[in-house]
């Protein structure tokens, strides 16, 4: 017992150590001065007729280039949609060669300014778009340009489904090449887990699939995002799938208390696998408006909950919120895409608990941030996500992300949204990450626990995120791209 806290205490002081390595160090420089219309030019000679280039005044490039924040969304000297993974290697290979910045767009959900966008040559992978189920080996083959809505939508007639989002809009790729948390992780683990294979375009253009078979990139993908190539289809574990329980509960500010005592208690005591909640502490500013908005997503997987496991959230009202549904209405319920359009910035810490006072410190933050910051119409949400050990376990072989699985953290996110013209936005990045720093205080934490990478602020160390798989990321990125072509896209660079 000793023994093994003194080895995760060393193991912890190490990781501190290190110098932290940053997004821009891994970045490569583009050449000096790049003709980005002519690579878009010559990429648009290249490849074939199932793909196409796009500039300005066009009318796919728009939806190209946009992302759910508008803070992520970047000019671009021209869009590229690829029909194919061999069109997708033709283009790494021109950019490669010519030093363009380029970037790799899913869903467009990253709230990192740079990570899914670029002033160069912005690849949007909408065209990789199926869908295939096969009952025989229960695997869906799914494109990557896709979002999780479509998915559930397109697997709902075979009463089958897969680990994706938990929320309306969000890409299949980002993702699940970040980890994935959904609605089902305590019964089937991270979404890395239940991937099988990999279409993968490698850096120098040659498409590869990529399987268990292949140990370094398997493990590298999983968790490892654009750093190793493009994906252009993913293999997942698909199970079955019955009607679901639960939806979107409002708490109005004198029933805050309920959905913390209520989340505290499952947090502690839930066992069952199948059910699963995500509590929001939210705070709203907008012209005269100022207001808290607590928010209870619950979820069982079935149709309906073992008696009693959910009343300590259930209100007089809720049975209109909270009901037996198809699990893609339970999904939309959430309207996540009210926000869409505002500039917008994550955070996030892990935790190993949500006790009611430190839910309680969740609230306050919510409040204290909510007012304080200049959101000019936005708001600020603290989200609870208690999840059970059992997540870490469905692993059949070793993923890029979380740098350990040894202690059963929970994610706890923090996003922020607001108008204007970008010139507050500093002070408000700075108030996210102040408050990070806040609820760690505020947590008895002494280990470092893994920070989930599609929750983490863009400046967020590689070891903070990967621990100790950072060297061995660093010599199989070496390997696979010895000229840094993805190093000319951004997000958290090996
Ligand atoms: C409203 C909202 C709700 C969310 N809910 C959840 C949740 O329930 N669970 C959870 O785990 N996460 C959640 N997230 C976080 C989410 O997982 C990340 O934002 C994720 O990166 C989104 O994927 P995307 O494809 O939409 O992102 P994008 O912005 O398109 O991409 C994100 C990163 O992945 C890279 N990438 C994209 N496509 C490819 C590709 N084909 N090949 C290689 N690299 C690629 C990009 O270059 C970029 O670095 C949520 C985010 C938001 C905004
Ligand atoms: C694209 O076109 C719009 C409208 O014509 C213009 O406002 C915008 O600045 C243009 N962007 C670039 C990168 O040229
Ligand atoms: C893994 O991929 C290789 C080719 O890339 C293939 O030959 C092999 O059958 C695959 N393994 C599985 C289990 O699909
Ligand atoms: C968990 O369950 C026990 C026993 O039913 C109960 O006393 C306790 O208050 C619950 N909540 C927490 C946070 O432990
Ligand atoms: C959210 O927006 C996406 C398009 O980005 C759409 O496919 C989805 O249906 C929308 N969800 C809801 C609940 O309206
Ligand atoms: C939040 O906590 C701080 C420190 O304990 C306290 O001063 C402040 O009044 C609290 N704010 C709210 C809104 O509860
Ligand atoms: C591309 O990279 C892969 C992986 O490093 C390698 O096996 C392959 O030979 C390379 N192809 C070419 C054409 O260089």
């Amino acid at each position: 017992m000793l023994l093994t806290s003194l080895a995760v205490l060393v193991e912890s002081l190490l990781v501190f150590r290190r110098a932290p390595t940053t997004v821009a160090s891994g970045l490569r420089f583009p050449a000096a001065s790049v003709d980005m219309s002519a690579v878009c030019t010559e990429i648009a000679s290249s490849v074939s007729s199932a793909s196409g280039v796009f500039f300005n005044g066009t009318e796919p490039y728009p939806r190209d280039i946009v992302h759910f924040a508008v803070s992520s969304t970047q000019d671009a000297a021209c869009s590229f949609e690829p029909g194919t993974a061999e069109d997708v290697g033709i283009a790494l290979r021109i950019l490669g060669k010519t030093g363009c910045p380029f970037a790799v767009k899913g869903g467009g959900h990253t709230l990192n300014p740079g990570f899914s966008s670029t002033s160069g040559v912005q690849i949007a992978t909408s065209r990789f778009a199926n869908v295939i189920y096969d009952a025989a080996t229960q695997t869906a083959t799914i494109g990557a340009g896709l979002i999780w809505d479509e998915v559930y939508a397109a697997l709902e007639p075979y009463g089958v489904n897969v680990a994706g989002g938990r929320v309306s809009g969000i890409g299949v790729a980002g993702f699940t090449l970040g980890g994935g948390y959904s609605w089902h992780a305590n019964q089937y683990g991270l979404t890395i887990d239940t991937v099988q294979a990999f279409e993968l375009v490698l850096p120098n253009g040659t498409v590869t699939n990529v399987n268990e078979s292949h140990a370094d990139l398997f493990f590298a993908l999983r968790g490892g995002f654009n750093n190793f190539g493009i994906v252009t289809q993913f293999i997942f574990k698909a199970f079955p799938q019955s009607q679901v329980w639960g939806g979107t509960i409002i708490y109005d500010s004198s029933q805050a208390d309920q959905l913390t005592k209520a989340t505290a208690d499952f947090a502690a005591n839930n066992t069952d696998p199948k059910a699963n909640v995500l509590t929001s502490y939210g705070y709203f500013q907008g012209g005269d408006v100022r207001q808290e908005v607590n928010v209870g997503i619950l979820f069982y997987d079935g149709p309906s909950p073992p008696a009693g496991l959910f009343d300590g959230f259930l209100t007089s009202n809720c049975n209109t919120e909270v009901f037996t549904r198809s699990f893609l209405s339970l999904v939309q319920s959430s309207n996540a895409n009210s926000t869409w359009g505002m500039r917008s910035a994550f955070n996030t810490i892990s935790v190993l608990e949500y006790p009611e006072h430190f839910l309680k410190h969740m609230q306050n933050q919510s409040i204290t941030w909510g007012n304080k910051l200049p959101l000019n119409y936005g708001y600020v949400t603290f989200n609870a996500e208690p999840i059970l050990p059992s997540v870490y376990n469905q692993a059949t072989s070793p993923s890029a992300w979380p740098g350990s699985r040894k202690s059963p953290f929970s994610p706890l996110s923090i996003v922020f949204g607001w108008s204007g013209d970008g010139s507050t936005d500093d002070v408000i990045v700075k108030g996210i990450k102040e408050s990070a720093a806040n609820l760690l205080a505020n947590t008895p934490i002494t280990e470092r626990l893994s920070l989930y990478g599609n929750y983490a602020i863009g400046d967020t160390s590689l070891e903070a995120i990967y621990g100790v798989n950072v060297g061995k990321l660093m010599e199989i990125k070496k390997q696979v791209d010895p000229e840094n072509v993805m190093g000319l896209a951004g997000g958290f660079k090996f």
